[in-house]
């Protein structure tokens, strides 16, 4: 089934009315995308149908949405069409108009209002605008997870060596979600003025009790950053109602948008609480250079600098849309379906440890395992025969091997990684 087809006749006739053309959409795109109201996660005919609408190939089980995410023909279309069209009249394309645009849509994912969002290149560049905006200074104290990312261990390690914050570890546990709150709880001192967590690790997919935290850290008068890498368009959720003060996020992962696009949320009562710390062109609401005056903007642009790729943004839109269209609660009902049948499976399979949390509530479509018998690579290489793209997990010390349930892949695929895995040891 062609593209537009798909979009006319599987999301039905009330969706065409909303997307003229998916494949191109234009600045003047109602935002409030009615999502399609009917899948059903266990339809693999509807679900091969969405699997054409990416260019990946049938022959590789592509399992590693938690690094990069696998974008359909209709953002590759956007972002082509917008470069065409630019480079036609050798314009940016910078429009209040388009970024409006973009971040309401990306606002109604989010639960928060357009002002309070900010574009930005991945999720570290989002969390380095927290790290460095943040009035933190010597003998401040911070809490974050043993089990941190590259993206969010690096830029609080570099405060640390520049300022002299301190940085304060937790095992995060996979079995109790109150157990992580103690574990946080417990850190507080006098000096501590932020908490620092993924809403899921990258490490075993845990997901974070974030409203039990955001109440934990108003209740000590302290700041609470969430690193949202792992779970924008895995699953959705309101920034308002979790109650963190900033949310740092990437376009590329599970949003399935153009490589080199992510966001920041910022709570509007903190913008004048996390300084903009590189700060240019959008950056303002008007400065003198003669009389040395500045005002920063007043929404979340003020974290925005300079030249962009607008037909990256651009494509970052329609990610959203298409997200969005497909209804982020069927998303994260087919991500969980892939990822409970892979959960169980790895269960059954002597020597294999599932890393990930076992209560439903804390589990997130990221499935970690270990091997007894076999280091995580061995197990990679192993299961590399049987096309499958899997990604090794060395945070934390953990050495795992996980596996990572999108809307592409197909319970055949899991199924592949069940029968890899089986045949991983033949002792
Ligand atoms: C939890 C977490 N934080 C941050 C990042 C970094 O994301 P980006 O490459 O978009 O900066 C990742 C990437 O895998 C991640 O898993």
């Amino acid at each position: 089934m062609k593209r537009n087809e798909f979009f006319k006749t599987v999301l039905g006739t009330f969706a065409v009315a909303n997307i003229p053309g998916f494949t191109r959409m234009s600045t003047g795109d109602n935002n409030s995308v009615p999502s399609w109201p009917t899948a059903n996660p266990d339809d693999e005919q509807f679900w091969k149908v969405l699997r054409a609408q990416f260019p990946l190939t049938d022959e590789r089980a592509y399992l590693n949405t938690g690094g990069l995410g696998a974008s359909p023909y209709v953002v590759i279309d956007a972002v082509k069409a917008k470069m065409d069209e630019l480079e036609k009249v050798s314009e940016t394309g910078h429009t209040e108009e388009l970024w409006k645009d973009i971040k309401t849509a990306a606002s109604l994912l989010f639960g928060c209002e357009t002002e309070e969002l900010a574009f930005t290149r991945n999720a570290t560049e989002s969390i380095n605008i927290v790290c460095n905006g943040l009035p933190l200074k010597r003998g401040d104290e911070m809490i974050t997870t043993t089990h941190e990312h590259v993206g969010n261990a690096v830029p609080w390690l570099a405060l640390l060596q520049r300022e002299g914050i301190v940085i304060k570890l937790f095992e995060p546990s996979v079995d109790s979600a109150q157990e992580n709150v103690d574990r946080i709880a417990k850190l507080v001192t006098k000096r501590t003025r932020l908490i620092s967590v993924p809403h899921a690790t990258t490490t075993t997919g845990l997901i974070l009790p974030i409203k039990s935290l955001s109440e934990l850290a108003r209740s000590k008068n302290i700041w609470l950053f969430v690193d949202g890498a792992q779970t924008a368009g895995m699953f959705p959720f309101n920034v308002h109602e979790l109650g963190c003060d900033a949310y740092a996020t990437s376009g590329h992962k599970w949003l399935l948008g153009p490589k080199e696009t992510g966001l920041l949320y910022v709570r509007k009562d903190m913008l004048d609480v996390i300084q903009p710390k590189f700060a240019g062109a959008y950056s303002d609401d008007g400065f003198d250079l003669a009389k040395g005056t500045l005002k920063f903007h007043p929404t979340a642009q003020r974290y925005e600098f300079g030249t962009v790729s607008i037909p990256l943004r651009f494509g970052l839109g329609t990610a959203i849309k298409f997200m969005q269209r497909i209804g982020m609660e069927n998303v994260w009902k087919r991500d969980r379906a892939l990822s409970t049948r892979l959960f169980k499976g790895l269960q059954e399979i002597p020597y294999v440890k599932v890393l990930s949390p076992a209560h439903d509530a804390d589990r997130s479509a990221l499935i970690t395992m270990q091997h007894e018998k076999l280091p995580y690579l061995d197990l990679q290489n192993h299961l590399n025969k049987f096309k499958l793209r899997t990604r090794g997990v060395s945070e934390g010390g953990v050495n795992g091997l996980r596996i990572s349930t999108h809307i592409y892949n197909s319970f055949e695929e899991i199924d592949r990684v069940l029968e890899g895995t089986r045949t991983a040891w033949k002792g």
